[in-house]
């Protein structure tokens, strides 16, 4: 799968520690700059995607198994692809996205299962990308968790797997974040947005 000119940047970390606020601010400096950027997010970022997100990130927790999980997901990841990372990558537009697959290979292979090995066997045969850049912002699960569920949204499926699980994620992004070296930069979470944002733009300099 080719993947054209642009550059594919991504933000993972665990739920709540401030993906969303720093690949907004990220997407507004860089248009500030003169780019352009897509910004868009997973599970999600095309018509069908975002209806698949609906069925995984709404109901009670044991809506599906993981292995089920993992199809929709991956689904979804799919449709977002097709429609919407590839034509902005192949036009030389700056795709930002907020979760990718990093993070099925947490809840899905890691967190919910141990599916690991189904997760990339299929994500090498059916998603084949990786972004150029992994920001993860690493934070305190506690305070994390408190952010997340200050924002009261219907979407609380995977927040309701509670504290433990956070835990769990936190230490298994770090690890994904040393298997993956080369793409990954860590950056600390818990400050204000703007300082964390200033650390987000310099882990791109290179790149951007
Ligand atoms: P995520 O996408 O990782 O779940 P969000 O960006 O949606 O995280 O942030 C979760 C909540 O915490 C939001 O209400 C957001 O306004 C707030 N928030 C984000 N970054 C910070 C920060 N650096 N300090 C304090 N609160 C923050
Ligand atoms: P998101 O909307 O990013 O939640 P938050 O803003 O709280 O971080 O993602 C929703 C949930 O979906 C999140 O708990 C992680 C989960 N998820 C998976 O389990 N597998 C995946 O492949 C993706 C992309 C997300």
């Amino acid at each position: 799968m080719t993947r054209g000119t642009g550059l594919f940047i991504s933000f993972e970390g665990i739920d709540g520690s401030g993906k969303s606020t720093q690949a907004r601010l990220l997407a507004e400096r860089l248009r500030g700059e003169g780019r352009e950027v897509v910004l868009t997010r997973e599970p999600g970022g095309s018509p069908g995607a975002e209806e698949i997100r609906a069925l995984v990130l709404q109901g009670d927790p044991d809506r599906w198994s993981a292995e089920t999980e993992l199809l929709l997901f991956t689904a979804a990841r799919r449709d977002h692809l097709e429609r919407t990372i590839r034509p902005a990558l192949a036009r030389g537009a700056t795709v930002i996205c907020d979760r990718f697959a990093d993070s099925t290979r947490m809840y899905q292979g890691l967190s919910r299962g141990d599916l690991r090995q189904a997760v990339d066997t299929l994500h090498e045969l059916m998603i084949g990308v990786e972004p150029d850049r992994t920001i993860l912002i690493d934070m305190d699960p506690a305070a994390a968790l408190s952010r997340a569920k200050a924002r009261a949204t219907p979407e609380e499926r995977f927040e309701d797997f509670g504290l433990g699980l956070q835990e769990k994620m936190r230490a298994g992004f770090l690890a994904l974040a040393a298997e993956f070296a080369g793409r990954f930069r860590v950056i600390d979470g818990n400050r204000a947005p703007e300082a964390v944002a200033e650390d987000v733009r310099a882990a791109l300099e290179a790149r951007v």
